[in-house]
């Protein structure tokens, strides 16, 4: 697969990263994380070589879906090293949060905290960085695409008829720090009967493209409701990595080649 390049190279903050692109939502629970882990894996897959960031501070995801246990070290210039899972570069600004949390993450200092991490953290040269956001529209959403100047954002959303909303939230939020949104992913769309093969629409079909088409930006993919990839989720070790074969990763591969397409598209 080959990537634009949309970040500036040699920049202050992510100096060898090709790309850098946020996963968010408005509403929380709506499978951001999922997607930004199976995305990554899906990526490192097909040969990119991807950085995979959790954003989220209070309740970060990562470590539990990816099943990492150490900490990250630093090496003797005070840079942090990501930890590998799976081919992938992977931190946590959880790993940092523990005990400063009530302090450092609030208000003015937030900014200042979240740069000094972005700009510790070695990420060495990756065609892409997925940076796995907490929900809402709040202050480190905003901090973060004010310090990285993002390629854009995919917004994460579910096919119920109230979602329209909690997605214009989220390209709102971006419009006014000026990073495009490249498009949505709808997350649990279908459910594909074990026994009979047969895909079945809970909410309808059609659900995720009206969205796009009124907010106005592409459907990058749509994923499956699936109890394999949820409980692979929680055990550490996604499907990609479990059952590589597996039918659900194709969605995720598809959703990979979109975004990229996406980015050719910003260059
Ligand atoms: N396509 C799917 N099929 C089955 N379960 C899923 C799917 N997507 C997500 N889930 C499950 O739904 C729950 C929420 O997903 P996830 O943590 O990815 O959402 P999130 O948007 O990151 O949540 P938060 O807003 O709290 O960060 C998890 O238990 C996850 O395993
Ligand atoms: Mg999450």
């Amino acid at each position: 697969m080959d990537f634009p390049r949309t970040l500036p190279e040699g920049g202050d903050v992510l100096p060898g990263v090709a790309n850098a692109v946020a996963i968010a939502s408005a509403k929380g629970g709506v499978g951001k994380s999922t997607v930004a882990v199976n995305l990554a894996l899906a990526l490192a897959a097909d040969g990119a070589r991807v950085g995979l960031m959790d954003a989220d501070i209070y309740g970060p995801s990562l470590p539990l879906m990816l099943g990492l246990r150490d900490a990250p070290e630093m090496d003797d210039e005070g840079r942090i090293r990501p930890l590998q899972a799976h081919g992938v570069s992977t931190m946590s600004m959880g790993f940092l949060a523990e005990e400063d949390a009530p302090v450092i993450w609030r208000g003015p200092l937030l900014g200042q905290a979240t740069q000094q991490f972005l700009q510790q953290v070695d990420w060495g040269e990756l065609d892409i960085l997925l940076i796995d956001l907490p929900p809402g529209t709040g202050d480190i959403q905003l901090t973060l695409s004010q310090i990285v100047a993002l390629s854009g954002a995919v917004i994460v959303t579910t096919p119920q008829a109230v979602a329209l909303e909690d997605v214009e939230r989220g390209i709102a939020m971006f419009d006014k720090v000026e990073i495009e949104t490249l498009g949505i992913v709808e997350n649990m769309c279908f459910y594909v009967c074990p026994h009979c093969d047969q895909k079945h629409a809970l909410f309808g079909e059609g659900g995720g493209q009206s969205i796009a088409d009124k907010a106005g930006v592409d459907l990058l993919g749509q994923l499956p409701l699936d109890e394999r990839l949820r409980a692979a989720g929680d055990s550490g070790t996604p499907l990609i990595v479990s059952d590589p074969m597996a039918p659900q990763n194709k969605a995720f591969t598809d959703v990979g080649q979109a975004l990229v397409s996406a980015l050719s598209e910003l260059t």
